[in-house]
């Protein structure tokens, strides 16, 4: 460490639970900065498995202080919930710190996206349906409701007063559903700040100060680089900044305080709703690998679209992120093919691109130019054992080639290889 992000290179889903909960092992802080409960963090530890939406990775490791950062979008009733399902499973939850400045995603927000994504008919962006693009548009749009409001009637009430009525006359010309009477809001969102109320800060002035004492930080991303609002395949993509630039304004950090950026990659590519996916496999290959990868939403539980390894994609996470590392993950669900592919360009109407472009339309005409390496054969667990503790050597010859493959292409280092979902299916190349 001392300071860290974890940030996803492809779509999300690329196991960045796993990588950052094993990460936290080391943390003393692990800091959300974007996105709101869209996310889907899976974390396994023996038999027992978390499913995580808005609370840091680290929430199972008692030591560590977890930051909600002011970037995140909270909506209080799923935070509960989570809160409680993680209480009743005999963890604390003590160390959670939420900023008075993130914003709130109320009601209204959640059918405004079910609204919105009815009126864009065959053109839906296939949202988690969490009311998240419409609390970002409120907080860009000066109509946001913040944790800290939720703290002062007063405020509130005055927040409400102005916000509520357009609302109001957004949903219904978009002909969705009724929104709950102001005042049912108003005592609604009042409850639910008292029980947040213990947990509420300056989560800004917690981050720099813990840095400035030389405590590890680790700053955890959600979703993925294709879906960053601003360098993903737009409008398919969430409304926040998930690349590492995210950090600065969705914690209150300077960016000379993100030390190390490790990008998490899957071993192929997968991606939850609509847009373009150049390497996506149609047939039989993708349902497959869908099937053999358990390739399903941690949030929806859509099935996920599948398609081969793109280093197209991966440079442009490299480059956006600033990655100084790689964690490879689900190398075992590629196990058993003959042979595997991965895109290293598209051929765009005759023309080699090697830079993810912005146009839908030259995405849409993206042929993949691939290069094809040799598969490895599959292992049991007692196999798994022996690699793990033998390291990255005793792994298969042709996976070994397939990661420095990756790392060729993209030029920086895979420190992190894991094989399996558990926490020890893990191989870890910084320790040796
Ligand atoms: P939203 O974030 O709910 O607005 O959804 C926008 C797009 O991002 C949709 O394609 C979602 O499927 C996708 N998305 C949002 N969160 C995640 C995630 O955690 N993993 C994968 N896809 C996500």
């Amino acid at each position: 460490m001392p300071t860290i992000a974890v940030v996803g290179t492809q779509w999300g889903d690329e196991g960045k639970g796993k990588i950052t909960d094993y990460l936290a092992e080391d943390a003393d802080l692990v800091v959300r900065y974007q996105g709101g409960n869209n996310a889907g963090h899976t974390i396994k530890i023996g038999s027992e498995t978390f499913a995580l939406h808005l609370l840091p990775s680290g929430i199972l490791r008692p030591w560590i202080i977890n930051v909600i950062g002011n970037g995140v979008v909270i909506d209080p009733h799923e935070l509960l919930k989570e809160m409680e399902a993680v209480r009743a499973k005999g963890h604390s939850i003590g160390g959670l710190r939420i900023s008075d400045r993130a914003n709130v995603i109320i009601k209204y927000h959640r059918l405004l996206d079910g609204a919105e994504e009815k009126n864009r008919g065959d053109k839906g962006v296939g949202t988690t349906g969490r009311g998240i693009g419409p609390c970002y548009a409120d907080k860009i749009a000066r109509y946001g409701i913040r944790v800290g409001d939720l703290l002062d009637e007063g405020s509130l009430r005055e927040r409400l007063d102005l916000v509520y009525p357009i609302k109001v006359k957004q949903i219904a010309l978009l002909g969705g559903a009724e929104v709950d009477p102001k005042e049912l809001l108003l005592k609604d969102l009042q409850a639910m700040g008292e029980v947040l109320r213990p947990y509420v800060t300056d989560t800004s002035v917690l981050v720099n100060q813990a840095i400035d004492r030389g405590k590890k930080v680790l700053f955890e991303g959600a979703q993925g680089t294709m879906l960053d609002i601003d360098h993903g395949t737009y409008p398919y993509v969430t409304s926040s900044n998930c690349i590492s630039g995210g950090i600065c304004t969705g914690v209150g950090v300077g960016p000379n305080k993100v030390q190390e950026v490790l990008g998490v990659m899957k071993a192929y590519t997968t991606r939850v709703g609509s847009g373009p996916f150049p390497t996506e496999l149609i047939g039989e290959l993708g349902t497959e690998l869908m099937n053999k990868g358990g390739e399903f939403g941690a949030t929806t539980g859509r099935p996920r679209r599948c398609g081969w390894l793109d280093m197209v994609i991966v440079e442009h996470a490299v480059r956006l992120n600033g990655l100084t590392q790689l964690a490879i993950t689900k190398l075992d669900v590629l196990s058993g093919m003959k042979r595997i592919k991965v895109a290293v360009a598209y051929d765009v109407e005759g023309t080699v691109v090697d830079h993810f472009p912005a146009s839908l339309r030259a995405l849409q005409r993206a042929e993949p130019i691939y290069e094809e390496l040799d598969g490895w054969e599959e292992w049991d667990d007692d196999d798994a054992r022996r690699m793990i503790e033998r390291g990255f050597e005793a792994l298969p010859k042709n996976l070994r080639t397939y990661v420095k493959f990756v790392e060729e292409k993209s030029r920086v280092r895979a420190s992190i290889i894991s094989i399996g979902k558990e926490r020890d299916k893990t191989i870890d190349r910084r320790k040796v």
